[in-house]
């Protein structure tokens, strides 16, 4: 995990948020490496949940909302963390965490169970102070909406993008008026206030979601859940990831959210550990159901040219784009030796890899190398769009920058181009050099 973190930093994927003031722990920076990988990651994603479907409608709600939805989700009451505090130093920790840490699996135990737990095994802070009695803490970032700060104005920033996508149900049903079942997707940012953030990007204060919620005939719930895991699969596939470290965990009912009445996490082998990756929720009639109480309004669904009305059932997967981000550079990163030299590159899938192409000419010095360089880099660029210019240090050094940051291919310009109009594509995996003409690039 070290080593993917200083690759990260040093060639410009992720830097700590703040980083220039001490940082601001939780929060994190794309560089433009990051962000190009970033968004090939959620494009591919809508890609293959969306734009390929007849069944999905995207939308992008806003991120502040009435604070009623925040009260109908049940957020308010039960988005809620153990917490429990250094007696001496009143420094905070999740009480599950410290178990953890500790060796004593927290899964399934109520607060008063981990509290218990944390004496029966004389587990103390990790400054070796005695722990106080956990307490609730709700995670939600709040703030108040225009310049009175009063009960009215309360908000909060969203904890998840799934209640955008309730709050339009209506809204898509009358524009759209899509059969069942149908889906409506979202990405955004959302934000929790985690007591301890941790683990690089995995844990942060502020990420990014990629959620659907499949509305379905309630009897037909089953189905979906499947086809959606089915097609979960297949997306981690085209994310590169192989399936020895993918798992699928049933979670049972007293560790899934308060919504949930069944959900399937699937877990991943990171560096850090097997942990979760994304989950898919089936959250019953839960949201819309508290949606139609609060606000008054139906979320009935009538069913074509029948009477039969009732309010959908919802399939939920989730992801959150920093774990599979995170997945995708655990997968890719690797050594090897080259010329018995350690080299480190970044397998990454061709279409994920920031970069495509890296153009070269051999020689820097060489007006009629760079001229010719340029002019393939410039209508490569214009047919691919991820192309980098590179023309620092001697070849050698160049090849290794590309592996590092994951450029699949590396075309080099040299005198043999002038008389026949062939490059030299180095490939990346096999770091084998092959001579092409150019119009095969
Ligand atoms: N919408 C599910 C989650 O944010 O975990």
């Amino acid at each position: 995990m070290e080593d993917i973190i200083s690759l990260c930093k040093r060639r410009g994927f992720i830097y700590q948020g703040s980083d220039v003031y001490g940082g601001l722990s939780g929060t994190w920076d794309y560089g433009p490496l990051g962000v190009a990988l970033k968004r090939n990651i959620m494009n591919l994603w809508w890609q293959h949940f969306v734009d390929s479907r007849d069944d999905m409608y995207g939308v992008d709600a806003a991120i502040l909302m009435n604070q009623k939805v925040w009260q109908a989700s049940g957020h308010v009451d039960t988005f809620v963390d153990p917490l429990c505090e250094d007696t001496v130093n009143k420094r905070r920790y999740r009480t599950d965490h410290i178990l953890k840490d500790n060796g004593v699996d927290p899964d399934g135990m109520t607060m008063q169970q981990m509290d218990e737990a944390i004496a029966e095994h004389g587990i103390k802070s990790p400054d070796g102070n005695p722990l106080s009695k956990s307490r609730t803490f709700n995670m939600m970032f709040k703030t108040h909406i225009g310049a009175t700060e009063s009960e009215d104005s309360v908000s909060y920033l969203r904890p998840e993008t799934a209640q955008g996508i309730f709050t339009n149900f209506k809204n898509v049903v009358d524009s759209f008026y899509p059969d069942l079942p149908f889906g409506i997707a979202q990405q955004g940012k959302a934000f929790r206030n985690e007591i301890a953030p941790r683990d690089f990007v995995f844990r942060s204060r502020e990420f990014e979601q990629m959620e659907i919620e499949y509305f379905v005939n309630p009897d037909k719930w089953q189905e979906a859940f499947d086809e959606l895991l089915k097609s979960t699969h297949e997306f981690l596939g085209k994310l590169g990831l192989s399936q020895e470290h993918i798992h699928e965990l049933d979670v049972p009912a007293e560790d899934r959210a308060h919504y949930s009445k069944k959900t399937i996490d699937i877990e991943y082998d990171y560096p850090i550990g097997k942990e979760e990756l994304m989950g898919i929720a089936y959250r019953t009639d839960f949201d819309l159901g508290n949606i139609q109480r609060a606000s008054g309004k139906s979320m009935e669904y009538t069913v074509k040219g029948t009477n039969t009305k009732f309010v959908p059932h919802v399939i939920e997967p989730s992801f959150g784009v920093e774990r599979a981000l995170m997945a995708v550079l655990s997968e890719a990163y690797t050594e090897d030796e080259v010329d018995g030299q350690k080299r480190v590159y970044l397998r990454l899938p061709e279409h994920l890899a920031p970069v495509k192409f890296a153009v070269s000419p051999l020689l820097k010095n060489k007006p009629e190398l760079v001229e010719k360089a340029r002019e393939i880099y410039r209508s490569l660029k214009q047919k691919h769009g991820r192309v980098m210019w590179d023309d620092n240090g001697n070849i050698g050094k160049r090849y290794r920058r590309q592996d590092e940051i994951g450029t699949p291919h590396c075309v080099v310009i040299d005198f043999q181009t002038l008389e026949d109009g062939t490059v030299t594509v180095r490939e990346r995996d096999t770091t084998e050099q092959r001579r092409v003409e150019v119009e095969e690039l």
